[in-house]
């Protein structure tokens, strides 16, 4: 069963905890004319996380899919949900489109946004900046929800356990534990710090968020921006 929170206005977060992984996996619905699901979670997933959407909207109705990079918890189950909703077109950065999503999850081909352009589902308008290697991989975005400061930040802020939908105290000390933690087992060097890692950390800050919703684990409500930049002093202390 995943558990549904409002973290902003129109804006949703459906999370299931995996305990074979000690790890929650969180989509997130934004309600509007045209609805967006960031992030779809793995194939398995697929039934309880549509269970959570048509609490929302009618699922058939969703129109824009996006997530962060070609990995299983973003897009793993993209298909599944072009198959029962016909107008769905993923969103995604260009090397995401061309490299890997439109030749093995597209039912039809994805729309490329291009670095710092917006765009629109009705009442909400997004910004997409394109992150090669921020959380991970060549063909990384973020996406950036304009009207109320939400940040979709996909891996980073990355927090193992059960802990609550929503906080406001600081989750940078959480990240770090977790990081360090996965540096001693199967999945170390997660994150990799890179010459781009910090310029574009700054980047997010710079759009200073009031809401950053993390794929695995709490959203934060508070001061994105200081939360971004610890967040850039623990990746250096821990993985440069
Ligand atoms: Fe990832
Ligand atoms: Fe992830």
């Amino acid at each position: 069963m995943s558990q549904i929170t409002e973290i902003a206005p129109e804006v949703f977060k459906i999370t299931t905890f995996i305990s074979e992984v000690n790890l929650q996996f969180n989509q997130f619905l934004v309600r509007d004319d045209e609805p967006l699901l960031y992030h779809t979670g793995m194939r398995g997933l697929f039934p309880t996380v549509k269970e959570a959407v048509a609490k929302l909207i009618d699922p058939t109705t969703l129109r824009w899919i996006g997530f962060s990079h070609f990995e299983a918890d973003e897009c793993g189950a993209l298909r599944e949900w072009q198959q029962i909703a016909p107008d769905a077109t993923a969103i995604c950065s260009f090397v995401a489109k061309f490299v890997s999503v439109d030749d093995v999850v597209a039912e039809r081909p994805a729309r490329a946004l291009k670095d710092g352009e917006v765009f629109e589902t009705g009442k909400f308008s997004f910004k997409f900046l394109q992150t090669p290697q921020v959380p991970h991989a060549w063909d990384a975005g973020h996406l950036f929800e304009e009207n109320n400061g939400t940040l979709f930040c996909s891996d980073l802020f990355h927090q193992n356990g059960e802990v609550e939908p929503v906080t406001d105290s600081e989750i940078v000390s959480r990240f770090k534990i977790t990081l360090l933690d996965y540096q001693k087992g199967p999945f170390a060097n997660y994150l990799p710090y890179t010459s781009q890692t910090e310029p574009t950390l700054n980047r997010l800050a710079a759009l200073k968020p009031k809401t950053i919703a993390a794929m695995h684990g709490s959203t934060y409500v508070g001061d994105g921006e200081s939360a971004i930049y610890e967040l850039a002093q623990v990746m250096k202390d821990v993985l440069a």
